[in-house]
């Protein structure tokens, strides 16, 4: 028993041993602390921030300013030279010849009757037609910049796009 007792011991102590030793052989590696990896990633992600959170330069967006256009109408008179001028406004939808557009969903209105433009003008603004589009456009009309639109509007040519020739019925109508 004695001896069963000896000999497990020294197995035990050889196999501890053994272990003791493989244990330290083990490759030391110290990657987890790195301290210049570490420095290192520490900037990188430092530098990533500042990136990100940094003011934007502002972008000098090119002023919406739509340059003057050739007159489509002989601006011969106080009222047309206005309506022109305030025009600008309209051709992004409408465009220069009052043509409409269709990916604006907006109407042809060249040549269309003055009174009639000047009351629509008019309806949209006191809400009575409802045009939600047009609102920051109507807020800054004034009645008779109204009527000067509506002059304008009604002397341009009745083109249908894709045509050559203007039909003068309703600018010729309109002038009356
Ligand atoms: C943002 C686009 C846009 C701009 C800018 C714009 N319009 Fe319009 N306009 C529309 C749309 C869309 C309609 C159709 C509204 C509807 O369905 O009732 C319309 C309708 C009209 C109508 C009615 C047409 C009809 O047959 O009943 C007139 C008149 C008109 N616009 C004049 C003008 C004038 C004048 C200006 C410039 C001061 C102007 N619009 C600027 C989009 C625009």
């Amino acid at each position: 028993m004695t001896r069963l007792i000896v000999f497990l011991s020294v197995i035990t102590g050889f196999i501890l041993t053994l272990a003791l030793f493989s244990y330290k052989s083990l490759p030391v590696s110290n990657d987890k602390f790195d301290l210049h990896k570490t420095e290192v990633t520490y900037e990188k992600r430092t530098e990533l921030i500042h990136e990100l959170t940094a003011p934007k330069e502002v972008e000098v967006v090119a002023e919406v300013e739509v340059k003057e256009y050739a007159p489509v109408v002989d601006l011969n008179t106080p009222q047309l030279v206005s309506g022109h001028k305030l025009f600008n406004q309209c051709i992004s939808c409408h465009g220069k010849g009052g043509e409409g557009k269709t990916s604006q969903k907006a109407p042809h209105i060249g040549g269309q009757y003055d009174w009639y433009v000047e009351k629509q003008l008019t309806e949209m603004k006191a809400g009575i037609r409802v045009n939600l589009v047009m609102n920051s456009i109507l807020k800054g009309l004034s009645p008779a910049d109204m009527k000067d639109l509506a002059a304008y509007v009604s002397q341009l040519p009745w083109k249908k796009p894709g045509t050559e020739t203007a039909k003068a019925d309703g600018a010729a109508a309109a002038v009356k």
